[in-house]
């Protein structure tokens, strides 16, 4: 625990640091939108209008949930700014010996600042003359010093090892970058406006979201005896259905796999039955349709089905359907990942797991 920063009646950390998520976005928004130009100011960004315009390649660097919240930075680049965007492990980028592309932006992604893997990764980087900025909660962590410029969280002290208003913060800090990126480009005025409305009332939505809890906490003792569960989405929900199962692996033990839905058929269609629920997420996006397949392809097998989405579905659809506020559809995956961590949450507490120090994880991981 670190200093005053206690548990104010929360029963641990991860509990609490799930409450303070309306709070530690509203910080993370503070200042940086501008709605009379339909964009977001990034002060600690060394960006002039050019160069961001010169951008054109973005690639997002961290490790775990880290890694997870740039896969979604990606996919929000691509859509608002029309800029080829994609995710990394961190640590896989440091041992390939990459080409660095000087007409590239990086990101490197970590809550702690202190992450060994993406701190490599960073010099590495450095030391071929590639442009890489920070998004770093810790402010003069090793990273953020490393970058010397880039975006704070400002999600406030995370104690729990799984994380949730880290990542939900960098979701919000790529959003922002994103819409800084599509000003200098094609995303109109009246998009813009959109999305800082959409940014605006995020924090809302997503007290809303947590509201969800009863219903999830039902859920999660309906299905914690399994032995596994499939995490499936497409395009912005993949990303996730990822970050939510490596929650309910960190914290509950259950074995989770996350799978892009249209590549179940392709080969793990086959482990679907009765004992292997499936949480589906369906973004307010073009892919509802093909999110409605998947799960009939599911159900079709007798396998149980969770749906966590941003549309109404029909009852009909899925054994469970837990719906999230609506919003701007760009910011779903920010919103649809709520009711994921209190899954996961929940999921830990049924099995009498030590929520807030899992076995074998470490906060952060400075070695090796
Ligand atoms: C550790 C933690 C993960 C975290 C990752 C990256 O493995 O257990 O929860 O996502 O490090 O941490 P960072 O501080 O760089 O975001």
């Amino acid at each position: 625990e670190s200093g005053s920063y206690g548990l104010d009646g929360h029963p641990d950390f991860m509990r609490k640091e799930m409450a303070e998520q309306p709070e530690a976005v509203r910080r993370a928004l503070r200042g940086r939108l501008d709605a009379r130009f339909a964009t977001a100011h990034l002060g600690g960004l060394d960006l002039d209008p050019m160069a961001l315009r010169a951008v054109r390649r973005v690639k997002f660097l961290g490790c775990g949930s880290a890694y997870y919240a740039g896969q979604i930075g990606a996919g929000m680049v691509e859509s608002l700014a029309r800029i080829p965007a994609d995710a990394e492990p961190a640590s896989e980028f440091r041992y390939r010996n990459p080409v660095v592309d000087p007409d590239a932006l990086y990101v490197a992604v970590s809550q702690s600042g202190e992450t060994l893997d993406t701190l490599a990764a960073v010099q590495e980087l450095r030391r071929k003359g590639g442009r890489v900025m920070g998004a770093v909660n810790v402010v003069g962590s090793a990273i953020a010093r490393e970058c010397g410029s880039g975006v704070f969280l400002h999600a406030g002290p995370e104690i729990s090892v799984a994380s949730t208003k880290a990542v939900t913060t960098m979701g919000v800090s790529f959003a922002m970058l994103a819409l800084l990126l599509g000003r200098v480009r094609d995303l109109s005025s009246a998009a813009g406006t959109r999305i800082v409305g959409g940014l605006q009332a995020l924090p809302d939505r997503i007290e809303a979201a947590l509201e969800l809890d009863a219903q999830v906490a039902e859920v999660a003792q309906r299905y914690a005896k399994s032995q596994h569960m499939f995490f499936l989405g497409r395009v912005s929900g993949w990303p996730v259905a990822r970050e939510g199962a490596q929650k309910l692996k960190e914290v509950s033990y259950v074995h989770a796999e996350a799978y892009q839905s249209a590549e179940l058929k392709h080969g793990p269609i086959a482990l679907i039955d009765a004992d292997m629920p499936s949480v589906v997420i369906v973004p307010n996006d073009d892919l509802v349709a093909k999110n409605l397949i998947t799960m009939e392809q599911v159900k079709a097998r007798g396998g149980p089905v969770i749906a966590v989405t941003a549309v109404d579905l029909p009852a009909s659809a899925a054994d469970v359907v837990i719906r999230v506020p609506d919003g701007e559809p760009e910011l779903d995956p920010l919103v649809l990942g709520i009711p994921l961590q209190l899954l996961a949450y929940h999921t830990a507490a049924a099995l009498g797991r030590d929520i807030d120090k899992p076995r074998n994880l470490a906060k952060s991981v400075t070695v090796e």
